[in-house]
């Protein structure tokens, strides 16, 4: 097996104790891990929510913010609205008794009329650039470790979300401080004008409760945008060929990011951050393996360096 040094070292580790994770089924995971091991590296791909999943939860003691809520226009009229639908639209997100059909409308409805004030407030390419300077948003430790090693052994790494997928390059960039040629965005994407003002979205819209559809074809490779190379571990084609996955997620939905894959082996790690009595059960049953109190990545990278 390929053990690559990836800066990890054994008191990082220990941070992640065993209070930290749980795994539900240890002999199933070993299973799995045997599997992907067996199969190489070059079947293997990594699918990634990104909002508190890749980023912290909590930031000194206050939840970090999303792609979507760190946005500051030079408009501030247009946040106080775009919070007023957060405030109506949130609590209908996680509402239990609403049927899917007409949650999806819901949804839809919220995201169309975000992107409508985005695009009415006249949002710049350097709002943008500001709202991150000054957003309280951190990768968790590892996560930069584990895309190096990720990359140096050429494995794909998909960032799935229903954010903005501007935003979320913006802080790959100012956090990360490196382009990254093995990670694809799929997200809602911008059109700007020529001077730099948002005129329209790419294609069609993602929100929560669509993430799953047409995942691999929605992808756009982040080499557009941060000038990368494109290569073969960034071609739709021979991603859908790697058919084993390793899905990190923070939410039960996250599970359906891997739908669009007809996947051999599915690791599913879960970063159960909120409500963690209540949900510990269903994580348990759904993830494979469950990360509680916002774990750093350290776990992840471990994981990886065992399959590789
Ligand atoms: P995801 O990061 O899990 O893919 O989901 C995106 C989150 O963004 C979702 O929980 C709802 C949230 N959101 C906002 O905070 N503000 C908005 O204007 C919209 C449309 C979504």
């Amino acid at each position: 097996a390929y053990r690559a040094e990836v800066g990890m070292e054994r008191s990082d580790r220990s941070k992640v104790s065993d209070g930290m994770v749980v795994v539900g089924d240890p002999q199933l995971l070993e299973n799995k891990k045997a599997a992907i091991r067996n199969a190489g590296p070059g079947k293997l791909q990594v699918i990634a929510d990104f909002d508190a999943t890749l980023t912290k939860y909590r930031i000194n003691g206050c939840c970090g913010q999303t792609s979507h809520n760190l946005l500051q226009q030079s408009n501030p009229e247009y946040d106080i609205k775009r919070q007023e639908l957060y405030e109506y639209y949130h609590p209908l997100e996680f509402s239990p008794i609403i049927p899917i059909e007409e949650k999806t409308k819901l949804m839809v409805e919220w995201w169309e009329k975000t992107h409508a004030l985005l695009i009415e407030g006249g949002l710049t390419c350097d709002d943008i650039k500001k709202s991150v300077e000054s957003a309280t948003i951190e990768f968790r430790e590892g996560v930069f470790e584990l895309f190096e090693f990720l990359e140096e052994i050429g494995v794909p790494v998909l960032i799935f979300s229903a954010g903005l997928a501007d935003i979320i390059e913006e802080v790959l960039r100012q956090k990360l401080r490196k382009s990254f040629k093995n990670i694809k965005i799929v997200s809602n994407r911008m059109i700007f004008s020529k001077d730099g003002h948002l005129v329209s979205f790419k294609g069609k819209t993602i929100h929560v409760l669509n993430k799953n559809e047409h995942a691999l074809d929605m992808a756009a490779p982040l080499h557009d945008h941060l000038g990368g190379n494109d290569g073969p571990i960034n071609d739709n084609a021979s991603v859908k060929k790697r058919t084993n996955v390793l899905l990190l997620g923070d939410h039960m939905g996250d599970l359906g990011m891997s739908d669009g894959l007809n996947y051999e082996n599915r690791i599913a790690v879960g970063f159960l951050n909120d409500n963690i009595e209540k949900s510990i059960g269903n994580y348990q049953e759904a993830f494979d393996v469950v990360y509680l109190n916002d774990a750093p990545m350290w776990g992840v990278v471990e994981l990886v360096s065992q399959i590789c």
